[in-house]
């Protein structure tokens, strides 16, 4: 069967899965060998050599993720980090990268402390706005990198115009898909080189693995992304990737189910005297709410706001908030809140922070697939509650 025609659910259940031809199991077996046999000293058993190298129950996620993004090949790493780590390893020092100023903090400390420091250059510019993007580039400008929608402020970045930026400039495109899934972007349809994911958020979706995966659809760019990720040793466990595969099935249902709590935490949110300013590319009242439309097929369940009242105010929502748990990540079925100021963006200096927008009011939300009636109510009786 040619899984090109089939739709992005079924692909999500079946691309990849069948690799057990002996027992006919429903599901892809995990692979638990760090070595394969072979028949003879010209010819592997099954394709297979090294687990570092390639593994049957990897492979299988790696298909089926390719496909749900739109390429031809995928490598699954053992973090979302690494993932990146390996993209910039195309690159030398000396080259020139543009990316936004309010991506990941991780990200951030990576080419700001480690790749700055091994020669590279980088500008970190308001992607939102196209003509900073413009006015960034350099003759040795050689990636532009899009995190859309950002972490924490959920700016959006115009995919398919900044492609054209990168095109005419010459530079290659590395899009962080990791806020929406494939299920509700897909940035190759827009012209992306390269898409990579934390796999440890929506497409693992169960806050029980960390990964990472980098989609490529050029022939020069997979065997580059193939040979680095093997040389570097950043390839994923066979027992994560099964856990990954596993979790991809139900990508579509419950980024739904996701997607409809955090509208109806919009809603509220915004008319709530609490809550200052509501970040989520959902509401009307969104900067880019039409470029959302455009080119999102939903607008996700990662949002932020600002709380009336700063750190003291945000702590007591984190207390009286209770079906919302305070931890790092997001992407999970179940709802956390997070606190860029101390927590995923502390590696960025106050100053980065603050020109970025980030605040001790911010407090950042990735609702889950619980019932919205509940997260609602619960979420509101944390806010009338705030001492004055
Ligand atoms: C947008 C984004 N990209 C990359 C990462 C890094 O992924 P990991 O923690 O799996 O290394 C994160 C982690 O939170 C993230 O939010």
């Amino acid at each position: 069967m040619n899984h090109g025609d089939l739709n992005f659910d079924t692909r999500a259940v079946h691309t990849g899965v069948s690799k057990d031809s002996q027992y006919g199991s429903a599901t892809t077996p995990i692979y638990p060998t760090s070595t394969f046999i072979w028949k003879d000293s010209a010819t592997t058993a099954g394709g297979f050599d090294y687990t570092r190298s390639g593994n049957p129950t990897r492979s299988a996620v790696e298909e089926n993720i390719a496909s749900l993004e739109g390429g031809t090949q995928c490598r699954a790493t053992c973090t979302g980090m690494s993932a990146i780590t390996a993209t910039l390893h195309m690159f030398k020092p000396g080259d020139h990268i543009i990316a936004s100023d309010d991506i990941y903090g991780g990200t951030y400390r990576l080419f700001a402390e480690v790749f700055t420091e091994m020669g590279f250059e980088f500008s970190f510019v308001k992607m939102r706005d196209l003509d900073a993007t413009r006015a960034a580039i350099r003759p040795n400008t050689k990636c532009i990198w899009i995190e859309t929608p950002s972490n924490p402020l959920m700016n959006l970045t115009d995919i398919a115009a900044t492609v054209e930026i990168a095109k005419s400039a010459g530079a290659v495109t590395i899009a962080d898909n990791t806020f929406l899934s494939p299920y509700l972007q897909r940035p190759m349809e827009l012209g992306v080189d390269i898409v990579l994911h934390s796999t440890t958020k929506y497409l693992n979706g169960h806050s029980d693995v960390v990964g990472g995966a980098i989609v490529t659809r050029d022939e020069v760019n997979s065997e580059k992304i193939s040979f680095i990720v093997n040389a570097l040793g950043l390839a994923c466990s066979p027992f994560d990737a099964w856990l990954v595969l596993r979790g991809v099935k139900t990508l579509g249902p419950r980024m739904e189910a996701h997607q409809k709590g955090a509208m109806a935490l919009a809603r509220m949110l915004e008319a709530h005297p609490a809550a200052e300013t509501v970040y989520f590319p959902g509401l009307e009242s969104h900067a880019q709410h039409e470029l959302a439309k455009k080119q999102q097929f939903g607008f996700g369940a990662m949002m932020s706001f600002d709380v009336k009242g700063g750190r003291p105010a945000a702590d007591h929502v984190f207390e009286n908030a209770k079906l919302f748990s305070l931890a790092e990540s997001l992407g999970g079925v179940e709802s956390l809140f997070e606190y860029p100021e101390l927590m995923s963006h502390s590696s960025m200096s106050v100053e980065a922070r603050r020109e970025a927008g980030i605040t001790e009011k911010t407090i950042r939300v990735s609702v889950g697939i619980e019932s919205p009636d509940d997260l609602v109510a619960d979420m509101k009786n944390a806010l009338d509650t705030i001492p004055a």
